[in-house]
């Protein structure tokens, strides 16, 4: 269903890798809410061909970038305020990766080059996004900023390793960001905080499917799908949010709010 939330808005949407990816479900519902969007995805990403089919199906540009380097982030805007011919109104950050969580080390073994790339890749991109894009005038006033985080940020997850650590700086740099940009342009930024989803960075930690489900049943609406994340960014990219800023907003079907659950407790499911 549309409702036209987001009719004449332009935005970039970062990291749809494959159907299953948020950042796909998020350009999807854009398009169908009346957005035309710009996807971009790592190089590397690009090799394997699925995010240009993704593009295709919507008629966006596929622009090739990898968020960890300035001069790739520069050309992006470049390509893009081109494109739209201005500046966008929205922007969703939705990547991450860790090769420590890849490589299986555990958290108090950590090698420290991954760790600086953990950091790079799935928070300081952030930082770099926001910044370039203010530098060269491609966010619109009033736009809205989201970035995906996930509540090993403030709890512990132990598999989830130097990835907590990543998810705790994406979440201060937008708030910080998010008081910068709110002063000199009237954007927005928020973080939402998604339930564990079967995507394909999800499903590289291991114990995926055990963590999934001990999540599902804690949670009182069960674990939040990924289409259902795609609507609620949609809802704060939309100007129905427009007073939202700087908050880390739990999109977890209850998860975040729970003590114990029964049937857990209990062993019966
Ligand atoms: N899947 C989950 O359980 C879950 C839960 C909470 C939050 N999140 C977060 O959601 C976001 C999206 O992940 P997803 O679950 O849709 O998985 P996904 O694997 O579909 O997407 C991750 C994307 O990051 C991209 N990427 C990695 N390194 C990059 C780089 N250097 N430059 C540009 N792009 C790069 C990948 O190509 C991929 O498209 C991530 O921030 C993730 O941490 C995921």
């Amino acid at each position: 269903m549309s409702y036209g939330l987001l009719r004449g808005k332009k935005g970039i949407i970062t990291g749809a890798l494959d159907e299953r990816s948020i950042a796909w479900q998020v350009a999807r519902r854009a398009a169908e809410e009346g957005a035309s969007v710009v996807m971009t995805n790592a190089p590397v990403a690009l090799r394997l061909g699925q995010p240009r089919q993704l593009a295709e199906k919507l008629g966006a540009p596929l622009i090739p970038a990898d968020l960890t380097q300035v001069s790739d982030i520069e050309k992006l805007y470049e390509e893009t305020l081109k494109h739209f011919g201005g500046p966008v109104d929205f922007l969703l950050h939705s990547i991450g990766m860790s090769p420590n969580v890849r490589k299986e080390k555990a958290y108090p073994d950590i090698d420290y080059d991954f760790y600086i790339k953990t950091l790079d890749v799935s928070a300081i991109s952030f930082h770099k996004m926001l910044k370039i894009g203010r530098d060269k005038g491609a966010l619109a006033k009033g736009g809205s900023i989201v970035a995906l985080s996930y509540i090993a940020a403030q709890r512990v997850f132990p598999a989830y390793g130097d990835m907590s650590d990543a998810k705790a700086l994406l979440e201060s740099i937008a708030r910080m960001f998010g008081y910068f940009l709110g002063k000199e342009l009237g954007v927005r930024i928020n973080i939402v905080s998604q339930s564990p989803t079967p995507t394909t960075a999800g499903t590289g930690i291991r114990g995926f499917q055990t963590m999934y489900d001990y999540a599902d049943q804690m949670s009182p609406l069960g674990n939040a799908s990924a289409e259902a994340c795609a609507d609620f960014i949609i809802a704060l990219f939309s100007d129905l949010t427009r007073s939202v800023t700087m908050q880390t907003l739990y999109h977890d079907g209850g998860f975040s709010m729970m003590g114990i659950a029964p049937q857990l407790l209990s062993g019966n499911g």
